[in-house]
């Protein structure tokens, strides 16, 4: 190293230390709190842009549908995410109109992969189930990721009433049959009602690794079912777990019993009714013959 450069260096390092002096007094006066050191602060340069409800051109095109770039700050805040810095998400943004580099591919890793930086044990669960091995293979598109059922920028605690309540109808979008036989089943009407305690999909599926009831592992399993029920109904045996959840009496296949039942039963009451019917027909009809309707019979 030349002399000359050994001075610049120097002269480098001290201006690099005054300057770390300067922010270490900055930093002092300034309390580090833990959502300091999550980042949050950054966050107002995001909201800058993204917290103005008034800003222009204010939907973009996000894989063919029109999406607000606002983001409710209120909401977010009081999120379960609060604590975080938008860039935990939507990594290497950087505040300011977004180049192409920012812009590519950032659906996957906000909706996807950079959950798994933080949950990795769901994310693992997740990958390893029906949903999961859709998303990955390829039939991607078709199958709900993280923030399809965590909702992007106001998750809020699984267990909330909130999040129970809307798990139903977040499954029917791709389920609709389900829900049809769901809503006819004890549990439906109860939860139709408003009952909380009732069972939603994700008690019985579970909201991670759910399975094909074929699957041994799967909640629904015939394996597993009984303690599936028992969560719930301690008692549960077998004949308890028998129970049918999705079964539409009208069609056969899905199940025989039932729907011989149901056909029974639809047949039974067309036999009442024709009986019912030709009964009072030929009553009536005798009625008129025998003259019972006749005005002033003894007359
Ligand atoms: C100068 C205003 C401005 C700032 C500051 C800003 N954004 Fe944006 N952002 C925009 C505009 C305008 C769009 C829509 C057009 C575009 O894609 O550039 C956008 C789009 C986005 C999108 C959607 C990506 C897409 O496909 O366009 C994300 C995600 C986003 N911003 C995140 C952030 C984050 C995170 C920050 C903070 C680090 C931030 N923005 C700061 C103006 C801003
Ligand atoms: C937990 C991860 C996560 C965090 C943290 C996060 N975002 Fe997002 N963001 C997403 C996801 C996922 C989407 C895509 C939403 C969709 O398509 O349904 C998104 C979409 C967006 C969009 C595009 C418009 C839209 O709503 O689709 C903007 C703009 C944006 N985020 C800004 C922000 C800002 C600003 C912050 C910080 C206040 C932030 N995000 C924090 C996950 C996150
Ligand atoms: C099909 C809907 C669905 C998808 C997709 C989903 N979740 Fe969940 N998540 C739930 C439900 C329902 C719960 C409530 C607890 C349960 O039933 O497992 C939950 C609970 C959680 C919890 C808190 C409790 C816990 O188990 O630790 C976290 C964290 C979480 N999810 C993160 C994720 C991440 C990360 C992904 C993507 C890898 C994801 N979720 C995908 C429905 C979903
Ligand atoms: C930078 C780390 C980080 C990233 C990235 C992240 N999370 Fe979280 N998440 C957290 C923290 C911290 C909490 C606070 C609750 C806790 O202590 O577990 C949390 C809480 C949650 C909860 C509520 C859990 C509960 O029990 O209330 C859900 C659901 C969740 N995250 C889903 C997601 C999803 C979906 C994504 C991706 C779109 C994601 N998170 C990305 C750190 C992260
Ligand atoms: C009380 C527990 C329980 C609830 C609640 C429940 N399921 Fe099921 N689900 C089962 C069982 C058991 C099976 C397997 C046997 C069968 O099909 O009846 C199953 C099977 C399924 C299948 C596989 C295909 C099929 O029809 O056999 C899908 C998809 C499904 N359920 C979706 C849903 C959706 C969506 C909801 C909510 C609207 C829901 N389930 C609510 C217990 C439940
Ligand atoms: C974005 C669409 C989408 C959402 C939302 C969704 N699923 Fe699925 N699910 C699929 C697709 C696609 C398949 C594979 C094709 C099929 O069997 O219907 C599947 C398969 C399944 C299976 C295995 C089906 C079988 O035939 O055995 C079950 C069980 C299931 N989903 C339950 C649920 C539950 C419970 C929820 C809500 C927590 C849910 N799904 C939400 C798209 C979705
Ligand atoms: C998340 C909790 C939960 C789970 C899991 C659950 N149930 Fe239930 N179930 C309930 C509640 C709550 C009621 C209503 C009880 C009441 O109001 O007296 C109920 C009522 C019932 C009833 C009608 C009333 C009765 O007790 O005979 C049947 C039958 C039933 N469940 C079967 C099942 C079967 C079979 C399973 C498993 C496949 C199951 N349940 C899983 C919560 C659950």
């Amino acid at each position: 190293m030349t002399r000359r450069r050994a001075a610049a260096l120097a002269a480098l390092l001290t201006v690099a230390a005054l300057l770390g002096l300067a922010a270490a007094a900055g930093a002092a006066t300034a309390p580090v709190t833990a959502q300091s050191a999550l980042g949050v602060t950054g966050n107002d340069a995001c909201f800058h842009c993204h917290g103005q409800q008034d800003m222009q051109n204010r939907t973009i095109d996000v894989g063919g549908e029109q999406q607000d770039i606002f983001v409710d700050r209120a909401l977010y805040d009081a999120s379960r995410h609060g604590g975080l810095a938008c860039t935990s998400c939507h990594i290497g943004f950087k505040p300011g109109l977004h180049g192409a580099d920012e812009t590519q591919a950032w659906l996957i890793t906000a909706k996807l992969t950079a959950c798994d930086n933080c949950h990795a044990d769901v994310f693992a669960m997740y990958r390893g189930s029906f949903h999961g091995n859709l998303v990955f293979g390829e039939s991607s598109g078709k199958a709900p990721v993280c923030a399809d059922c965590h909702v992007a920028h106001n998750i809020t605690p699984p267990g909330s009433a909130a999040f129970r309540a809307s798990i139903d109808s977040l499954c029917a979008r791709c389920h609709p049959d389900q829900l049809k036989t769901y809503l006819d089943s004890y549990h439906g009407k109860a939860f139709f009602l408003g009952d909380a305690k009732t069972a939603v999909c994700t008690d019985c599926h579970g909201g991670h690794k759910i399975l094909p009831p074929s699957n041994p592992e799967s909640m629904v399993s015939k394996h597993n079912l009984v303690a599936t029920c028992a969560q719930c109904h301690p008692g549960a045996n077998e004949n308890f777990a028998g129970f049918m959840v999705h079964v539409d009496p009208q069609s056969p296949r899905s199940s025989f019993a039932v729907w011989t039942f149901y056909a029974l039963y639809i047949m039974l009451i067309a036999v009442v009714f024709t009986f019912g019917f030709v009964h009072t027909a030929l009553y009536i009809y005798r009625g008129i013959k025998d003259g019972l309707y006749r005005r002033n019979r003894h007359g």
